[in-house]
């Protein structure tokens, strides 16, 4: 301590000429001096000041030994009160300051999750998939069906037996169907496996509504394909109408309606013989091309979408065959009172076709050069 900045209580030698009115003065000093504080370095460096290993006030009390006998008791006191007293103050001052500061921090750190991103991210849009099978649902909304879903993993009752599926048919095989539960049980009933089609849900929905039923399930179904043109997932809406006196012309009008909305009001639809375990008659439909007249593109080249056909197939259909509905007797589907209708087509299929998407897989890839352009 240089000469100049020695307090007037104090000896030469350092030590206070009245060292419990030093303890008090040190004390009231350290007081103020840590109220008016104004941050933690600050504090920080007032502990050092007053209550450091040289500080004045520590230095006092381990001196108070050699202070004479009638001093000593009271000064350790003061000096030790006084202590106590400023570490308190100073635990007490801590704490006030780290809060104040915690919320300067926070009111300047503020981050608002609401902002826009910089730079803006252009709004998401619904993929291909799901922007056709709502205009598909849409349609179907809009000629009074109803929209239905069902499982994914299906039993074998649902997706085979009651859709009259023989034994031996080969889509049975693990070659064509994925099974969850043991293959070699796969003409066990409550086998299960990944439903093939949409078609398991006509009898679910039979089984639990009598007729009139008039609805389309869309979802995934799964078969163990995986080429340019099929992939291992992929989806259908199945469609299923039954009443009394449906006949095939109520199949025809309504996927003629259909073919009109989705792909423009000049289509015209055909019905082709095919065959399906549970539909009779089964019929493949096609839809007037839109993309060309007369197979021929106007600079005289075969047209790309029909190949020169003029057609283009879209779904799978057919009468409902009566032996499914005795699988659904007794829920009201008596085969002598009621008819139906279904078909199947697949929301990959329609989605190409209507937007002129050369190959299956840039629906999956994920590239957003593809997605963007749809939804
Ligand atoms: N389930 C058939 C398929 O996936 C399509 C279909 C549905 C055919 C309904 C007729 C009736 O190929």
């Amino acid at each position: 301590m240089s000469e100049h900045d020695r307090p007037d209580d104090v000896r030469d030698d350092g030590t206070p000429s009245d060292p419990l009115a030093r303890v008090a003065t040190l004390r009231s000093e350290a007081e103020a001096a840590i109220g008016s504080a104004s941050g933690s370095a600050e504090l920080e460096q007032l502990r050092v000041r007053f209550l450091g290993r040289r500080a004045e006030l520590p230095q006092l009390l381990r001196g108070v030994r050699d202070l004479p006998a009638q001093q000593r008791g009271a000064v350790g006191k003061a000096a030790n009160q006084a202590r106590q007293a400023l570490e308190a103050l100073i635990e007490t001052r801590a704490a006030e300051l780290r809060a104040s500061e915690l919320d300067v921090r926070l009111a300047a750190d503020v981050i608002d999750v609401t902002l826009p991103g910089d730079p803006a991210l252009p709004p998401g849009r619904l993929h291909l998939i799901t922007a056709t099978r709502r205009e598909i649902e849409d349609i179907f909304l809009g000629l009074g069906f109803s929209v239905a879903e069902g499982p994914e993993v299906e039993l074998v009752y649902y997706n085979f037996d009651a859709l009259n599926h023989d034994p031996q048919h080969p889509a049975r095989q693990p070659s064509d169907t994925f099974y969850v539960t043991d293959p070699d049980a796969l003409l066990e009933p409550d086998s299960q496996l990944l439903r093939v089609h949409t078609s398991p849900m006509q009898v679910r929905a039979m089984e639990l509504q009598p007729p009139p039923l008039y609805i389309v399930v869309p979802g995934r179904v799964f078969r163990p394909d995986n080429d340019a043109t099929h992939t291992p997932q992929f989806n259908q809406v199945e469609g299923l109408a039954v009443d009394e006196d449906i006949t095939l012309a109520d199949l025809k009008g309504t996927l003629l309606s259909f073919a009109r909305a989705m792909f423009g009001p000049d289509r015209d639809v055909r019905l082709r013989p095919h065959f399906f375990p549970f539909t009779e008659p089964s019929v493949e439909v096609d839809v007037s091309c839109f993309n060309c007249s007369g197979g021929h593109m106007p600079d005289g080249s075969r047209c790309p979408v029909c190949k020169g056909s003029t057609w283009i197939e879209i779904l799978g259909s057919g009468m409902v065959d009566p032996n499914v509905f005795e699988y659904v007797r007794e829920h009201g589907y008596d085969p002598e009172k009621v008819q139906g209708f279904a078909f199947g087509m697949g929301i990959e299929r329609i989605a190409m076709l209507k937007h002129g998407v050369p190959d299956l897989r840039l629906i999956y890839d994920n590239d957003v050069r593809m997605l963007e352009q749809f939804g």
